[in-house]
């Protein structure tokens, strides 16, 4: 497909794609889960009424319903840009991928292989590899600065050794916000004979994934949190692969990849949703009236043209609502303070010297405005950091859709407490 070079678009129409964002809420909780676009809930409804049957049974309803699960997988390959070089796998969730992938690894573990896990991670890309030390595995932990909660290549390097098999760790941290350097620590990690298991849930939403050029063995995300239906996706390369069993039954032949590590199969409807997505990335990437059927044709290009749009609209909210709350001398970042695109995401944490996190949160939900509390499942980092896992950390997080008046509307009503 062709598109024009993308420039910021008006903040409204891209709202008006997205029929979740008709409300008065203020929706600043999308590190927990995105809105859609319409085109993703049409083509739920669609394939629900017309194509909600069995696959490759051969008649011709069942040929377009195997024709869209396949669509989506090969769209979301080159989503990652990782066509030819691995494929896409469908699951419910991260965390349940992440299972599906550390149960495939555990039978080749031997005594006093190396796992390296990462106190930044979300406990999805933590507990699943833990559960190898039973199997013989040493465990080691790439750990963070426990003021800042920050990751250096100097503590990863420290730790690899060439007993290292897997090293797993976050893009971004759910909590922090900080963007990782996958690239470099990828490169330390394959110096080092090992493979790396990247969780890039909290760093999908706002830029575009490029497997090939990060070069990652595995990377996994949630497409729900990227204006998508719910269910996970973990990118694996082919030889990373290779060397695994899927757990699908027996009679499933080893290299039938995807579907051998998809018990069971994806959600048919949720990989119409998927194809849907394609359509919202091309209108992103300037295409003002991309086909239906987008998702065959929709190339790495358009979706980090798309992601290069988000990140521009993102920015300006990012750097108002870090200025609004940099005001207050009683506001704590709990993650970089830096607006850079280059640094940090738009998912920000904070912490008051006296109002509990429990109390902030009240506070903006009494004014229909959502936002978090808690330790967001990184509750290793919380511990590392000092900050108590029953409160936690007030999380504010936005996307490309929200807008600066409505990290206003946030502050203004968190200036009268932060005042009183
Ligand atoms: C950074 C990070 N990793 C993993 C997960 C788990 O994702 P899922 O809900 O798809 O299992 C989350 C969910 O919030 C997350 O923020």
């Amino acid at each position: 497909m062709t598109t024009t070079s993308p420039s910021i678009p008006d903040i409204e129409s891209v709202r008006r794609l997205y029929p979740g964002l008709e409300t008065d809420t203020v929706l600043l909780e999308n590190a927990g889960g995105s809105q859609v676009p319409l085109f993703v809930a049409d083509a739920i409804r669609d394939h629900l009424l017309h194509d909600y049957v069995q696959l490759g049974a051969g008649y011709p309803a069942s040929d377009r319903a195997t024709a869209t699960v396949e669509r989506a997988h090969r769209f979301l390959d080159r989503y990652v840009n990782g066509e030819g070089i691995g494929r896409v796998i469908l699951g419910s969730s991260c965390t349940s991928l992440m299972h599906v992938l550390s149960h495939a690894i555990a039978p080749t573990i031997e005594a006093g292989d190396e796992i390296v896990v990462c106190e930044q991670g979300h406990e999805a890309n933590i507990g699943c590899w833990l559960e190898l030390e039973a199997r013989g595995a040493v465990i080691r932990w790439w750990t963070v600065d426990p003021e800042t909660g920050s990751l250096d290549l100097d503590t990863l390097r420290a730790v690899l050794s060439d007993r290292t098999r897997y090293v797993a760790f976050p893009h971004v941290s759910n909590l922090l916000g900080e963007i990782v350097d996958v690239e470099a620590a990828t490169r330390l990690v394959h110096a080092a004979g090992g493979r790396v298991i990247v969780d890039g849930v909290a760093y999908a939403p706002h830029r575009a994934i490029d497997v090939r050029a990060w070069d990652v063995d595995f990377y996994a995300w949630s497409t729900y949190k990227v204006y998508g239906p719910h269910m996970g996706g973990l990118f694996a390369r082919n030889d990373a692969l290779a060397e695994l069993q899927g757990p699908n039954h027996f009679f499933i032949p080893r290299d039938e990849i995807p579907y051998k590590f998809e018990l069971g199969g994806a959600s048919h409807e949720g990989c119409a949703g998927i194809c849907g997505l394609a359509r919202l990335l091309a209108i992103l990437a300037g295409d003002a009236e991309p086909a239906a059927d987008i998702a065959a044709t929709c190339d790495f290009e358009t979706v980090r043209s798309a992601f290069e749009t988000m990140t521009a609209m993102e920015a300006p909210v990012q750097a108002r609502l870090l200025e609004r709350l940099g005001r207050h001398d009683s506001v704590k970042i709990i993650g970089p303070s830096s607006s850079d695109t280059r640094v940090r995401v738009s998912t920000i944490s904070m912490l008051h010297e006296s109002l509990d996190p429990g109390r902030i949160v009240e506070i903006a939900h009494a004014a229909d405005i959502g936002i978090r509390q808690g330790h967001m499942y990184a509750y290793r980092l919380c511990e590392r950091m000092g900050i108590p896992v029953d409160a936690g950390v007030v999380r504010i997080s936005a996307v490309h859709y929200n807008t600066v008046s409505e990290v206003d509307r946030l502050c203004d009503v968190l200036d009268e407490s932060f005042a009183g």
